[in-house]
């Protein structure tokens, strides 16, 4: 089952009007998606509350749309909101990809349905940007694609292949065919490098100082952008990494940028690396998240750097369900 979107405004509220507004955006729909009128399973309009001489609904009847279940229901006035609007949704029995279908002005309100929801979420080493990304991603039942993993995947070819990092020209023959794919199993993103699963061994503070260093090429994070824009293009997910709002994907509707002071951050990566048995100190760690907060964001190409447009969150004090929940309402608020 799929639900189709559409939306029209009328010229006049008349019956003749609504009428002839109706059946054109119900054929339409059922036109650039070939659907079969059996295929319809409902329909459900609302209006805006300046339509009052005829229900969207009747007026799908009389167009012949009668097999289904019908429904209208007024809106309450929304600011920014088109005048004389009709929108309407439609359940179809259908697995594959459907179109929408906006006439006459009308406008997609609902981003969230009507086209592939992205979430930019952006942020330094440790802010927590993974945890919640994650969080946001099953509450919101997409999927969260970890761009920092792709560059560590990076940099762990580099290290396999023994090339010199600080060789700029030796990092980008070793990485102009990187076999590099994100996978999904399950819900969790798995990191594929040469045909490998290495979404752990991408996890040691060799890896991470590198991959800050690899990343500050242009050409290995042209690489990587133009993956991230593919997979964005095509699922809807949230992507966490550093540049997400401000060059991967700036129209982005949902800009989000969580910060922490550098202790916070060093103390939260101490918990999390204690738990799995690293020997790290508190102190390596901070001296590490201060080293690659430098290089991030000093950066030529794409530093880190919070864009205009982004809601920032300091996390300092928040825990990462606090986080997500407040985004989650962000969003909705926008939608
Ligand atoms: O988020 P992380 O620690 O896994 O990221 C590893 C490194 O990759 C980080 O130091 C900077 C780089 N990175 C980047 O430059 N741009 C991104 N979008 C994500 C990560």
């Amino acid at each position: 089952m799929k639900a189709i979107r559409g939306a029209t405004t009328l010229e006049c509220d008349s019956p003749k009007e609504v009428r002839a507004k109706v059946a054109e955006l119900l054929d339409t729909v059922a036109e650039v998606n070939g659907l079969g009128r059996e295929e319809i399973v409902c329909i459900m309009f609302s209006s805006t509350v300046d339509i009052r001489s005829l229900y969207p609904a009747k007026a799908a009847r009389e167009a012949g749309f009668s097999h289904c279940a019908l429904y209208s229901s007024l809106e309450p006035d929304i600011e920014g909101g088109l005048p004389l609007c009709v929108r309407v949704m439609l359940l179809v029995e259908r697995d594959g990809a459907v179109k929408h279908v906006y006439l006459h002005g009308a406008r997609s309100l609902r981003r969230d349905i009507s086209r592939t929801l992205n979430i930019a979420l952006d942020g330094p080493a440790g802010s927590g940007k993974s945890t919640v990304a994650k969080l946001i991603a099953s509450k919101l039942d997409i999927l969260s694609l970890d761009t920092g993993a792709m560059y560590r995947a990076a940099a762990l070819k580099c290290i396999r292949e023994g090339v010199d990092y600080a060789e700029k020209s030796q990092v980008e023959r070793v990485l102009e065919n990187i076999d590099l794919k994100v996978k999904y199993s399950g819900g969790r993103q798995l990191t594929m490098l040469d045909g490998e699963d290495v979404s752990d061994k991408i996890r040691t503070p060799q890896v991470s100082m590198l991959a800050s260093y690899v990343s500050a090429y242009p050409s290995v994070r042209a690489k990587m952008v133009e993956l991230q824009r593919r997979i964005a293009a095509r699922v809807p997910c949230v992507l966490d990494g550093r540049d997400i709002g401000t060059n991967v994907l700036p129209d982005c509707p949902f800009k989000f940028f969580l910060t922490a002071s550098p202790e916070i951050r060093a103390e939260r990566r101490y918990r999390e690396d204690k738990a799995k048995g690293s020997p790290q100190t508190y102190e390596n760690i901070l001296e590490e998240i201060n080293e690659r907060d430098r290089q991030d964001a000093n950066r030529a190409v794409a530093p880190l750097k919070r864009a205009d447009d982004a809601t920032v969150i300091d996390t300092s004090h928040m825990s990462a369900e606090e986080v997500a929940q407040f985004i989650c309402k962000k969003i909705q608020e926008k939608i």
